[in-house]
This record gives C-alpha cells, structure tokens and sequence, in this order.
C-alpha cells in the first residue's frame, strides 16, 4: 500500500541523462535531502546537477510521517553528556534553524504544503525522570521545552516533555515544488564513482564534487558506512475517525507509539524493529490496528505504509565529508526517524562544505566526529548481527526460486512474509519476491537459480 502523501500529488517526469556531461557538483539520489543540497548549491551560484535511479522522491521521503523537529526522541541529555555543551548547542540549533528554513521557504515561494506549527511531544506512561532530564537539557541548549503531567492522549500518561514550536508538511507538495528549480535526470542508476567520474547505465558525470545523498552509500571502501549503519524498518496506519491531537506525540516506552495529526487522518506508528529480523508470527500492522481499535473505537484505517531509516552506532546522521581520502565527496545520511529535519541540515552544512566555507555547526555531524562508548557498544552488536548472517549463508537455501543471499556482501536474507520481501539483517538491503532489488546498499538484485 501506499503512503497517504502519494495519493494526490504528481511530479512532472524528468529525462533520463543523455550521454556524458560535466557538472561543478554530482548529487546523488533525487529525495529530499539531494534536492534541497541541489537547491542552496543554485542559490549559492554552484550549478548541480541530480542523478535518480528512479523517480523524484521515490525512495524515503514517500514513507516518512513528514515531521519537521528538533525533538529526537531522547538525545539531548546525552548529547551533552557525550560530546559535551558546545557540540550539543550545534546540533539543537541546526534542527531548530532547520524548521525555521522550512518555513521561510514555503512561505517565499508559496508552496501549497500544509506546513502547520505544533508542539512535538516525548510521552511515557510509567517514566518521569528521564523526559524531565530530557526538557531540561533541551531547555538549557536553547529549546523551548516544558515538563507536562498530562495530555490530549486517549489514555494516562505519567510525564510529558513538550517542545514547541515544531512543524509537519506534505514532503511531496514541497518537494515537486523545489525540484522544478533543480536540475534532475530520473531513471539514471549511478553504478560507480571513482575521483571525479560519476558513472551512469546512461551516461558519465564528470564533477569537482560529489554528493552521496541517495540514503544509504552504496560505496563500502572508503567510508565504511556499512559497518557503521544498519536500517530500521517502522510502520504507520493513517486512520480516518480517530480523534486528533493537536501534538504531535512519540512514546519513550518499549511499546510506545507515536501520533500525528494529518488532515482528517490520525497517522499511528510504531513496530519498530532492524531490518531483516525475525517477526515470527507477529504483524506489525495488525498490532497498529488493534491499537487503534482500542484507542478510537470506530475508526478505520485509510492506508498504511512502512518506512526503512538508516540507523548509526551513536544515534547522529553522517553529514560532511565522505572520507578523508576522498575531499571532494560529501554525504546525507544516517538520519535514524528524523529524515526531513535532518535532510534540510544536510543541504545547509554541504553547501557550505562544498563552497568552501567550514560552519561550526558541522562538527556534532561529521562522519569523523568522536567515537563514543555508545558507538562501541553498538558496533558489537552490529557485528554479531553481520557474522551470523555471513555464517547462514553456507546453510542449504531449500528450493526457493531465488539464491538468498544478499548480493552487497553475502549475508543470508530473511523472508519477510508481512511484506512479501528478502530482508538483509546486514545492513538492510531488501529484494521482492522474485529477488529484484527494493532498498540498498546492495546495487543488484539477487542471483537466480539456474
Ligand atoms: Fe550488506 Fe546485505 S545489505 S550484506
């Protein structure tokens, strides 16, 4: 099923790239993030050019619950614990000046996006003390924040942290609007870059700089993202007779949904889980209903759609330069559930990168940053995850149509029977049933049975 942002929205088709060009800047991957970059590029007199395997944002930016904040769940108290005030103060201010961009935006051009102001809230039904710690640190980093006992929820909560001033849009109004200012050739696969050389099934792009914005790079050396991600997938159900809140809601408890208002339409979420793990024989959808059937007695579910997020080992995007042996990359990505907030911080800190500016800010997103004890922690469990599924692959496949085997770096693929895919534990690639590539790093589809 489709998301509800699909529904009523039309992107003009693009051409595909004709031959071989030469372009200042290479971005990869027409969602948000590549778009918005291509966009500051132009303003700030550097011509880019977007290559899109697909269609305009046809990957991501279709799946998200559209929510523009600077409230990622609990981050903040950590931050400043980890990184310390200053790096903390950089990352609460860019997402803030990130909403505020948004806004300026679509009001300097008009664009028709439902773009709303609201509070974004962090309930729990049986925790104080941490959203408390969390408003308190959001307070003291320059966010308006404020500790709640109750709320507009269908049922009791112990505490609330409220931020305020947050935002949600319709991601495809606002991007078929911008991308009608940047130049962008669909149906154009990147299958290699080497130095400056962007090579295309249609053509090559030759740039002085090169953007990897297309969610997860599909480059393993040098970078090494692969080893420093995995992707998460979560669900929604839009329901049409469910009461709105005027928040927007997310739950900090193991069983914690989140609730944003849209329209008409109550979008609940929840279910999340890493890419390609056993579901046994729970269905996340049917758990979202049942929710929901609980909740708002009544109500009905109009669509409902699932979302794949790059997760990192210490919960930050990998915004800036690639690698330090290649200068002239850059890349978007790693932005956990936090995808539109982070796309417009990415396209803000790689156009200064990139026009040779070094903002301040950049240094809590840097895919050089410290390596942290979190990091450490999940880069274990990351590891255990990727040597027992490297091991399963010399186990028997049984007779299926398809060599399970993720074509990226040989991991066994999980059947998904909820959404009919092979999932890569890995790193989280994910292929249809007949072994065609849906999400990568993986850049083929899988091998066949002879
Ligand atoms: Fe890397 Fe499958 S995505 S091995």
């Amino acid at each position: 099923m489709e998301s509800v942002w699909m529904e009523d929205i039309k992107i003009r088709k693009r051409e595909p790239l004709a031959g071989d060009m030469e372009a200042p800047v290479a971005v990869i991957g027409a969602g948000l993030a590549g778009i918005l970059t291509a966009y500051y590029l132009k303003q700030a007199g550097v011509g880019a050019v977007v290559l899109e395997a697909d269609r305009i944002g046809s990957g991501q930016t279709k799946n998200t619950t559209a929510k523009i904040t600077s409230q990622h769940n609990l981050i903040y108290d950590r931050l400043i614990r980890t990184f310390g005030r200053r790096m903390a103060e950089h990352y609460a201010a860019a997402n803030e000046a990130a909403i505020g961009e948004y806004e300026r935006l679509i009001l300097e051009k008009g664009i028709d996006c439902d773009f709303t102001r609201r509070p974004a809230c962090l309930y729990s039904r049986k925790e104080t003390a941490l959203l408390e710690q969390e408003m308190e640190a959001a307070k003291a980093l320059g966010i308006k924040a404020s500790f709640e006992r109750d709320c507009e929820l269908p049922f009791s909560v112990a505490g609330v942290a409220r931020f305020e001033n947050q935002a949600c849009f319709h991601p495809l109004r606002f991007l078929a609007k911008l991308a009608e200012e940047v130049e962008i050739y669909e149906q154009t696969k990147v299958l290699k870059v080497e130095d400056r050389r962007v090579e295309t099934d249609r053509g090559c792009v030759t740039a002085e700089h090169i953007v990897f914005a297309a969610h997860f790079p599909f480059i393993n050396v040098p970078g090494y993202y692969f080893a420093r991600m995995y992707q998460e997938r979560s669900y929604v159900t839009a329901l049409e007779g469910a009461e709105k809140p005027e928040g927007m809601y997310l739950g900090i408890d193991r069983d914690g949904l989140s609730f944003r208002p849209c329209g008409n339409l109550l979008l609940l979420g929840g279910g999340s889980h890493r890419t390609g793990t056993k579901q046994g024989k729970e269905c996340r959808y049917e758990m979202l209903r049942e929710r929901a059937r609980e909740l708002y007695p009544g109500c009905h579910e109009v669509c409902r759609w699932s979302a794949q997020d790059c997760m990192t080992l210490d919960g930050l995007p990998y915004i800036g330069r690639f690698s330090g042996r290649k200068p002239c990359w850059y890349v978007a990505t790693g932005f956990g559930k936090w995808g539109m907030t982070s796309s417009m911080v990415s396209a803000r800190i790689l156009t200064a990168l990139i026009c040779g500016q070094e903002p301040s800010e950049a240094d809590i997103f840097s895919p050089r940053r410290p390596f942290t004890a979190r990091a450490a922690r999940e880069l274990a469990v990351h590891g255990a995850h990727t040597i027992v599924s490297l091991a399963k692959h010399l186990l028997p496949a049984g007779n299926r149509e398809i060599i399970p085997n993720c074509p990226h770096m040989g991991c066994r693929l999980e059947w998904n029977p909820e959404e009919e895919s092979y999932d890569c534990p890995c790193h989280g690639s994910r292929f249809d049933r007949a072994g065609h590539l849906i999400d990568g790093p993986a850049q083929t589809d899988c091998r066949r049975r002879e």
